[in-house]
């Protein structure tokens, strides 16, 4: 990766004008020589406690205590980390940044890449001015007016239209300097089979939707046909130099600073469902584009917010669409919920036929994934007979098990039971039974079960098998390869289950690390924290000394012991990880508690950065080597 000069950052920091930067998120009014104040843009307030030193590029909010500089306020607003600060705000405030000793193979390769961006950047001002201003595009714009959306948010995410000549991009790029060669990379035009040499526009007659990186850059497009016989539907950018559609989010961009804001990133199918999100005011969703949500893709998410609220279509691909994003979130730091949409509907069309109130309180309403997960499992059994009902049971049990005892669990357990005509302990039973019987997919361990009021599991009946070390991998690692969905909500507990069996499974490196964990702050269960003070002087007999008046820290511990002994190959980065993963948990809550108590949050953010870059660096590290 290039490397700015130092002076990259002081030159930035000159150029920035404070006042245009803060006032893209706050308004801001006079309040003495070189001093503003508003609304905090970083917490909800109706009083103004902001104030701002444009002339000391500072600002400082006197209700949640957050100050710093212009980066710190890019960090904070757009979720960025300190080189996309800095890039962003050369890019807003024209300034160049310098490149630290660039070798001459990576400056042209640099150079390439701006031109493409370029490229793409002037393609994406043609189709929009085609749009708008040509009597070709006027079925177009009837099209996107039937369908609800305003020209002010189509402005927005620059969409545009295509016309149906074939060298209308090709001859304006040409104009502009750019080669044939660097529209076919650019994937704008396309080699002809036929007439060999010839190259003709890709994109004709159809509306662009143009896909752009998170700072903002166009890297693509998605294009809709406007003719029925105009094969296929939609047509992408093919993979190139710049574009790879595994990557993209659609709408990243503009939601980015939004979601970062607002903890929770909403996630649609389709450009349509995303642009007409917008427009209800949802401003924090961003779309996967139709394909199923890839690793790349969950991973920027998780960079941008905690919580992940599925949209997607209310048809039988969309609700597979969700167990699969599930799967791919599993492991990571990523909370996700599920808006129910009527059947056989997408976002878009909600909005369009029932106005955006009804698509807002949709969201509002949305419900934790497990839920969605234990009615969807419901609707398909048939629960006509004793073996249907079993049937579901053995589907049911493994969702539930790693859900902790909870009003949620409890009222799922009562749903469960009222559907299948059983009494709610009889249910729970069953459920607990299933939970724990289904050794070669089960969801996850039954450390947490244990924690409920009943004797606990007699130890001799646990079956052997179950989840290996798969789900204390990485996700990159092959989580998403297992059959069974593992529990998502709980990957808090999972994380300290994981680091727990792994320091029984490395006692050595395990003492070591142990003595670095604080019991209070690092883990969110009395469970773990107790079995943390256990172990700490028994990692080489963890059964050794277990308090007779505890029973669910004794089945914690065997538990734990267990899963160490099916260890397979872990190593200390293993146990690294797991101790990352803690530690930035442990982070992330001090944030989230200086954001409310407003007590410098921050200066915890360099620490969380490192610890989030160390861990996601091993991340990759343990998914290449294990898959
Ligand atoms: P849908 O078929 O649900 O499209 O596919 P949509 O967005 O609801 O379509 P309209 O325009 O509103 O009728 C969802 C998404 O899947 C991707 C697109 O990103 C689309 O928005 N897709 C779909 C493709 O990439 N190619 C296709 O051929 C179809
Ligand atoms: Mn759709």
């Amino acid at each position: 990766m290039t490397r700015y000069t130092p002076d990259s950052k002081e030159r930035v920091r000159d150029a920035v004008d404070m006042l245009a930067l803060v006032s893209t998120r706050t308004e801001l009014r006079r309040a003495g020589v070189n001093s503003y104040f508003g609304r905090c843009p970083f917490h909800d307030e109706r009083t103004g406690s902001f104030h701002v030193r444009p002339e000391e590029k500072h600002y400082h909010c006197f209700g949640c205590q957050l100050s710093g500089d212009p980066f710190d306020f890019a960090m904070e607003s757009e979720g960025l980390d300190f080189r996309g600060a800095l890039e962003s705000l050369a890019d807003r405030f024209g300034v160049t940044l310098e490149v630290e000793d660039e070798d001459p193979a990576a400056a042209a390769k640099r150079q390439r890449r701006d031109r493409l961006h370029a490229l793409l950047e002037r393609a994406a001002g043609y189709y929009a001015r085609y749009l708008w201003d040509s009597g070709e595009a006027a079925r177009a714009r009837d099209y996107l007016a039937r369908r609800g959306l305003d020209e002010a948010t189509l402005k927005t995410f620059r969409v545009g239209y295509a016309p149906s000549a074939w060298d209308r991009m090709l001859l304006a790029s040409r104009q502009a300097g750019f080669t044939e060669e660097e529209l076919l990379a650019a994937g704008l035009v396309q080699r002809s089979a036929k007439q060999r040499g010839s190259v003709y526009d890709r994109f004709r007659e159809r509306i662009m939707f143009p896909l752009a990186d998170a700072r903002g850059r166009v890297v693509g497009f998605g294009a809709r046909a406007m003719r029925d016989n105009q094969p296929p539907k939609y047509l992408n950018t093919s993979e190139g130099e710049v574009f790879h559609k595994g990557s993209q989010l659609f709408g990243i961009d503009l939601a980015r600073r939004h979601a970062a804001r607002a903890g929770s990133i909403v996630l649609a199918e389709g450009y349509t469902d995303v642009i007409a999100l917008h427009q209800a005011g949802i401003q924090n969703a961003v779309g996967v584009m139709g394909t199923s949500l890839t690793d790349e893709q969950a991973r920027e998410l998780e960079r941008t917010a905690r919580t992940l609220v599925l949209a997607l279509d209310a048809d039988g691909a969309g609700q597979e669409a969700m167990l699969r994003a599930a799967r791919i979130a599993a492991g990571r730091n990523l909370e996700l919920r599920v808006v129910p949409l009527p059947e056989g509907s997408d976002p878009a069309d909600l909005i369009a036929q029932d106005g955006a109130e009804a698509v807002r309180s949709r969201v509002a309403r949305s419900v934790p994934f497990v839920s969605f997960h234990v009615d969807r499992i419901l609707d398909q059994a048939s629960l006509g007979d004793a073996e249907g009902k079993d049937r579901a049971l053995a589907e049911l049990g493994p969702v539930l098990a790693p859900l902790a005892p909870s009003v949620l669990r409890e009222e799922l357990v009562r749903r469960i039971a009222g559907r299948l005509d059983l009494s709610d302990g009889l249910a729970a039973t069953l459920l607990e039974a299933a939970g724990t019987a289904n050794g070669g997919s089960a969801a996850a361990p039954a450390a947490t079960r244990t924690a409920r009021a009943d004797p606990g599991p007699d130890p001799a009946g646990i079956p052997e098998g179950g989840e290996g070390w798969g789900a204390f991998a990485p996700a990159a690692g092959g989580s998403s390869a297992r059959s069974a969905l593992p529990g998502v909500l709980d990957h808090r507990a999972r994380g300290e289950r994981t680091f727990l069996a792994l320091c029984i499974a490395l006692p050595r490196d395990g003492a070591e690390t142990l003595a670095q964990i604080d019991p209070e702050s690092h883990f969110t269960s009395d469970l773990a924290r107790r079995a943390a003070v256990h172990l700490a002087p028994r990692l080489a007999d963890p059964l050794e000394g277990l308090p007779p008046e505890d029973p669910d820290l004794g089945a914690y511990v065997f538990e734990l012991r267990k899963q160490a002994a099916r260890g397979g190959s872990v190593g200390p980065a293993n146990l690294r990880h797991a101790w990352l993963t803690l530690e930035l948990a442990r982070l992330d809550r001090a944030r989230a508690r200086a954001r409310v108590e407003g007590s410098g949050m921050a200066a915890l953010g360099p620490e969380y950065e490192r610890v989030r870059i160390e861990r996601g660096r091993l991340s990759e590290q343990l998914g290449s080597s294990s898959g």
